[in-house]
């Protein structure tokens, strides 16, 4: 089963609510909410209060990106916002072991970024822990950019190890996501995936988002 999860990061922040309720009455199961520091990329969005703002505005899992130096020091904040998911980056982690504990402390699914080339061998260790993974198939820090083909192989290999081990981990992916890029992830064996500019920036965002589910389905 495919999800679609459209990035807020590429709707109007001056009616965000209504950009959520929208995307949510065209069949999305997911809201990806990306959170920059400035530091860890070289962008800066929205912090706790919007996913407060949030909320109430959506019945969808709300699934935070910390793209932040020193996740351990917000996660409290963000899953008292409304957290459903908290994602972190194996860069931004000293201990990634706790973080992840940290965030399943507060009853929030924890999940793992992979930068583009970030190998899955840093999770190995960590997968019986998580509920799961978000590969990055652009740099991130902003919406927009080109997919990157190379991240494909690394989420096949993952797929294989999840199904080896019988683990129950979701494979995110995040960043140049459409109708066309969706579908090698697909076959690689991903199943929720993040879209931004693809949705967002369409006339049409429910034809959009239909479109690249079933281009993923297919
Ligand atoms: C990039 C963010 C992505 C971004 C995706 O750092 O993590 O979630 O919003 O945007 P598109 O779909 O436009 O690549
Ligand atoms: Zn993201």
């Amino acid at each position: 089963m495919i999800k679609i999860a459209p990035s807020i990061l590429a709707a109007n922040f001056a009616k965000l609510g209504e950009e959520v309720k929208e995307v949510e009455q065209a069949g999305a199961e997911v809201i990806h909410i990306d959170v920059m520091d400035g530091h860890f990329v070289p962008n800066i969005t929205m912090g706790p209060i919007v996913v407060e703002a949030l909320r109430p505005v959506t019945k969808l899992p709300l699934d935070v990106h910390l793209m932040i130096e020193n996740p351990d020091d917000y996660i409290e904040q963000f899953a008292k916002a409304g957290a459903d998911w908290i994602s972190v980056h194996v860069e931004a982690c000293r201990h990634l072991h706790r973080t992840i504990q940290l965030i399943r402390s507060f009853g929030v699914k924890p999940g793992v970024v992979l930068n583009p080339h970030t190998p899955i061998e840093s999770i190995q260790h960590i997968l019986e822990d998580i509920d799961f993974v978000l590969f990055m198939t652009v740099n991130p820090g902003f919406g927009g950019q080109k997919f990157i083909h190379s991240v494909v192989p690394k989420i096949e290999n993952l797929s294989k190890i999840i199904k080896e081990r019988g683990l129950s981990i979701d494979i995110e992916i995040d960043g140049g996501i459409n109708a066309e890029t969706i579908i090698p992830c697909a076959k690689a064996g991903a199943n929720i995936f993040v879209a931004g500019s693809a949705i967002y920036n369409k006339e049409n965002r429910a034809e959009a988002l239909k479109e690249i589910l079933h281009a993923g389905e297919a």
